[in-house]
């Protein structure tokens, strides 16, 4: 696998200065596989972790195709550092005490930059898988539900814990839960703050495989071929649309189909 530091279109992230954060990046041709990499904190996420998500995402080389988002250990991650709920907070990045201080523009921005972190990863020129073993839990689920597609492992455990720890889940996860499962469901597993397991999850469409903790990195890289066995831009093309679909009605959507195929079958016969 290729060296950890980034070249994309924006300032390059240092494997030296992602370890230190707790992440790894690693660019095997048209996949990068993030890692979260502080097992023995299960890997709890600061906002320096968003930061730095943000700017891999930014400065992802051109040829990334597939992006694999895992967490080293037993669990994906136990969500947000649980130091932030304490007066010290984590050290250099402060506490909620202090975010609690900041008036409303610096607090928009703060939890904008956050967001930032999960955002990129509906980008259509790419597809991003979670795999996801053991406990993902607030920032964890919803770093999971950020992603395309999650394969997990049987002993998986989801759980959007923010409302019991008196917080809304604001890292992106509400409106991918609610497009996933529904309202309803939405509603009862964030304000119960309960755990979905395995088999509930590929129910709910939570998860797209189910596979023992072994095979899961093997589940993952066959995912990842097939996915590079389409057509680049058609796929792109087709993520841009299905994106879409959802905020659109038929009609529009119907348009947008005729849009982007246009450019497909002008940019495959063009010629002929
Ligand atoms: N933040 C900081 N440290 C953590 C976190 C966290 N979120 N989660 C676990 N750790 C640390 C533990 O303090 C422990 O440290 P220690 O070895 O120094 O005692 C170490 O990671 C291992 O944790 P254990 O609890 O011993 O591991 P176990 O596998 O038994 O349990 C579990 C894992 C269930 C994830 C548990 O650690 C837990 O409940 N963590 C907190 C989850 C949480 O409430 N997250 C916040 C959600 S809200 C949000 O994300 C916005």
């Amino acid at each position: 696998m290729a060296d950890a530091t980034l070249g994309g279109s924006t300032e390059a992230i240092s494997a030296t200065e992602l370890a230190e954060i707790g992440l790894r990046c690693e660019v095997d041709g048209e996949i990068a596989t993030i890692t979260l990499d502080r097992p023995e904190r299960r890997n709890a996420q600061t906002f320096a972790t968003w930061s730095a998500l943000a700017r891999i995402g930014e400065s992802l080389p051109g040829q990334v195709r597939v992006v694999v988002i895992r967490g080293e250990g037993p669990s994906f991650s136990a969500g947000i550092d649980l130091r932030m709920f304490t007066p010290e907070g984590v050290p250099g990045q402060g506490s909620f005490g202090t975010v609690a201080r900041l008036d409303d523009a610096a607090f928009e921005q703060a939890v904008a930059e956050a967001q930032r972190g999960f955002l990129w990863l509906r980008r259509p020129d790419i597809v991003s898988i979670a795999a996801v073993q053991g406990h993902a839990i607030g920032a964890g689920f919803q770093l999971a539900l950020s992603c395309d597609l999650r394969v997990v492992a049987e002993d998986v455990k989801f759980c959007m814990k923010e409302p019991a720890l008196g917080l809304v889940p604001d890292l992106t996860g509400t409106k991918p839960l609610v497009d996933i499962v529904g309202v309803s469901r939405a509603i009862e597993i964030c304000l119960t703050a309960r755990t979905v397991g395995a088999e509930e999850a590929y129910r709910l469409g939570l998860a797209e495989l189910v596979v023992p903790g072994e095979e899961l990195p093997a589940a993952v890289r066959d995912l990842a071929a097939a996915l590079l066995a389409t057509n680049r831009d058609a796929a792109t093309a087709t993520k841009r649309l299905l994106r879409a679909a959802p905020g659109r009605t038929l009609e529009e959507q119907a348009a947008a189909e005729r849009a982007e195929q246009a450019l497909r079958i002008r940019a495959l016969f063009a010629s002929s």
